[in-house]
This record gives structure tokens, sequence and C-alpha cells, in this order.
């Protein structure tokens, strides 16, 4: 496995495996990595010639307020989980190499953000849309592996890929959890022990409301009744429970293909995310 942490000797890897006709699946990630990433790199090992993992805690998709100084960072044990999922390249760069200066050009997502996520950590999408377009020039990748844990940023980089033309096919994967329930998280250590034994409420809450759902309950009194359900089994304050159409996350209707069921909870010092889509019938 080749650590790279210079933007022009990930091209260089890159431009040559192209010339050798290999395909490159590319796992984007700020490392700490859990079975919810190596879940991707296998995919991607499955899927492409090349697997090219990237770990970049990125500055400008965190707010002022958000955890982007004490987001966990272990690039030694990152690396051993690396090198036991057939990465082939680990590409690794400082801040420094990625942004040298305040950038003179940044993206700015206009659709599928007013809701969920988006509503509340302003600019993180557009700094989420950044980085990988920085990304995807760098690494030319065939494919590339996002888990559905973050749906929202799935929907956006749908939007990405097919409104800047980039050649690279989006893989949508599923999110991997804990035995009880719990969506693994890079997040999640920082939860005490009380607030993870009460974690695993927030996928029962999104089970009982995709029950409740095809039941045909209504959107709202669901919402509601599982607001109540989470605040009372949690110590957590919920930031918010939604059911969306998706992946455009507007209000939904009878007619969506495709419904989220998302939710994001407060803990002391982890903010929590999860989700479930489903199909109606
Ligand atoms: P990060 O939070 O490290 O997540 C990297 C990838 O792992 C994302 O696609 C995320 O959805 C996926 N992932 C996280 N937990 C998962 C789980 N339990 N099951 C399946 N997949 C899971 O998302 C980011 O980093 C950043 O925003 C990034 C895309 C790297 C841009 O900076």
């Amino acid at each position: 496995m080749k650590i790279i942490t210079s933007i022009s000797e990930m091209k260089a890897f890159s431009a040559e495996a192209k010339t050798g006709g290999r395909t490159i699946g590319f796992v984007p990630t700020m490392g700490y990595l859990h079975e919810g990433h190596a879940s991707l790199l296998e995919r991607a090992g499955k899927e492409n010639a090349l697997t090219v993992l990237s770990i970049f805690v990125n500055p400008l998709q965190f707010g002022p307020n958000e955890d982007f100084d004490r987001y966990p960072r272990d690039f030694e044990r990152d690396e051993r989980v690396a090198l036991n999922h057939g990465v082939d390249a680990l590409f690794y760069p400082e801040v420094q190499e990625m942004y040298p200066s305040e950038p003179s050009v940044t993206m700015r997502v206009n659709k599928r953000v007013d809701a969920l996520c988006g509503r509340t950590r302003e600019g993180h999408f557009d700094g989420v849309a950044t980085v990988l377009t920085k990304l995807f020039h760098i690494i030319s990748p065939d494919r590339v592996y996002f888990g559905m844990k973050d749906a929202q940023q799935v929907a956006v980089v749908e939007g990405l890929i097919s409104d800047l033309n980039f050649p690279v096919e989006l893989v949508p994967c599923p999110t991997v959890r804990e035995e009880d329930g719990l969506a693994k998280s890079s997040r999640n250590v920082y939860l005490s022990p009380q607030e993870r034994q009460e974690a695993p409420v927030l996928y029962r809450s999104l089970q009982e409301a995709a029950d409740l759902l095809l039941e045909g309950k209504n959107v709202i009194h669901i919402k509601e009744k599982m607001i109540e359900y989470l605040e009372e089994h949690t110590s957590g304050k919920v930031d918010y429970f939604e059911i969306l159409s998706y992946p455009e996350l507007e209000e939904a209707s009878a007619a969506d293909q495709k419904k989220i069921i998302a939710l994001a909870v407060q803990f002391k010092n982890a903010r929590l995310i999860d989700n479930i889509t489903i199909i109606p019938d």
C-alpha cells in the first residue's frame, strides 16, 4: 500500500493506473475508520482494479462551533485498517496541501440542503462539495463509494456529479450498524456509557416510524410521536425527525417513489444522525 501525501504524487499514481487501463474505486473519508468505512473499501475492492482511500478532515465542512479540532484522529490504526482491506493507495494530505491559502473558488450547493442537517449546519455541504470536487480532480476515480448513513450527503453528491458532469459513478452503500442497531460512526466514541446505552433507541424510532408510515398513519402524527419517544428514552435533544421524499428531500407526498425517515439527536458531546429509506408499495 502506498501512502501519498502530495497532490502531484496522487495525480501521477492515478495517471499511471489509467494508462494501464486499470479502474479506480475511491472511498473518501475523514479517518478514524470503522466497519462502516471498511464495508465501502470491500465493495470498492470487488468492483475495481485499484482502491484509493482518502483520509482528510476537511476544515471547510465544519462550522465555527463544530468539532473540527476534536474530531477523532488515529492515523496508525487507520493505516492498519486500510492495509487489511486491500487499499492500494492511501491519500493523506495535510490541510496546507489541500488549501495552501484561502480558496479563491468554492462550491455552493443550491438544492437538497434546506432540510435535515443542511438547515442547521450552514455551509457544511458547500464544504463537502468543494473538497470532493478537488478529490475527484486529483484522483480521477471511475467509481466513488458513499454510505447511506449520510443520506443527505449522497443526495448532494448525486447532484454535484450530474450537474458538473464528473465522469464518475456514484455507488451508495448500506449503513453498517452495531449489533444493537446503533449506526457505526467515528463520533460514537464521544458518547458517555449511559448515552451509549440509550443510543439504539434512535434506530428503533426509525423502524417504528417506518411501520406507522406503511400502515398509512399521518406524517405529522408520526413525527410528533417519535420526537416524544426519543426525548423520553434518551438524555439527548432531538434536533430533527423528518419524513421526506428522497433524494429531493422535499415534503413527503403519496406520489413519492422513495421516502427517507431521518433524525439527528444532540447528546452532550456528540451529535448523532441516522436514517432509513423506504419504498412505499
Ligand atoms: P466520514 O464521516 O469519514 O465518512 C466517510 C464515508 O463513510 C461516508 O460515505 C459515510 O457515509 C460512510 N459511513 C460512515 N458511517 C457509516 C456506516 N455506519 N455505514 C456505512 N457507511 C458509513 O462523510 C465524510 O467522511 C466526509 O463528509 C467526506 C465525504 C469524506 C468529505 O469530507
